[in-house]
């Protein structure tokens, strides 16, 4: 059984996507043991309760400093004893501390073709007006490991997304969700999940 945590910090519906792929038999032998979010009121939050998976809510808000929240956020993370940590739509600056601790067994989905549009900054709809505005014809999303850089980390998966004529920032966005996201993030961990992939120390 691989036991997940899923970090998010808003809508959440790349979650919803994991919940209903493990409920449908997409995702073989997983569990999602919590969800952490750093935003109380993310509605990826009340997908989790509905579902009937701890929802937890650790925010810098919270804390006095950055360094107390990286520590809260670490400990909350440790005391479920998860193999891997999904980050789905995480805002959230990784702790080095967290990523060291866990390297190998973190993953992140991007919303477009890595190395393009990635990196400081591209986040959001951001990836998508600049994809827009340098032109290109094809996006799509990434999921890939995430390492102590900015979307740096070894490709698992990705998916292209054709741009079409007329589209808007939130319009491609909408499309790179459900025709890549969607898709690659719940197939990337049941290739985790089957031992297609391998976890731990990438070398
Ligand atoms: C997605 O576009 C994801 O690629 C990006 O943030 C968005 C999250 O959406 N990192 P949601 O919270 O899963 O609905």
């Amino acid at each position: 059984m691989l036991n997940i945590a899923v970090l998010v910090s808003g809508g959440g519906t790349n979650l919803q996507a994991i919940i209903d792929s493990i409920a449908g038999g997409r995702i073989s032998d997983t569990s999602i043991k919590v969800v952490i979010s750093n935003n109380a009121g993310a509605y990826a939050l009340e997908r989790a309760k509905a579902n009937g998976i701890d929802a937890v809510c650790v925010s810098p808000k919270s804390y006095e400093n950055r360094e107390l929240f990286n520590d809260a956020l670490l400990a909350k993370i440790d005391e479920y004893h998860v193999d891997l940590i999904v980050l789905a739509g995480c805002l959230v600056n990784l702790p080095a501390k967290l990523v060291e601790k866990y390297d190998g067994r973190i993953i992140n989905i991007h919303p477009s073709l890595i190395p393009s549009f990635c990196g400081r900054g591209f986040y959001g709809l951001k990836v998508h007006e600049a994809a827009l505005e340098r032109g290109v014809k094809v996006t799509g999303a990434t999921v890939h490991f995430v390492d102590a850089g900015i979307d740096t980390g070894r490709i698992i998966l990705q998916k292209p997304v054709m741009v079409e004529q007329n589209d808007t920032p939130q319009v491609l966005q909408k499309r790179v969700m459900e025709q890549a996201e969607w898709v690659i993030l719940p197939q990337a961990i049941d290739m985790i999940a089957k031992g297609e992939v391998k976890l731990g120390k990438q070398s």
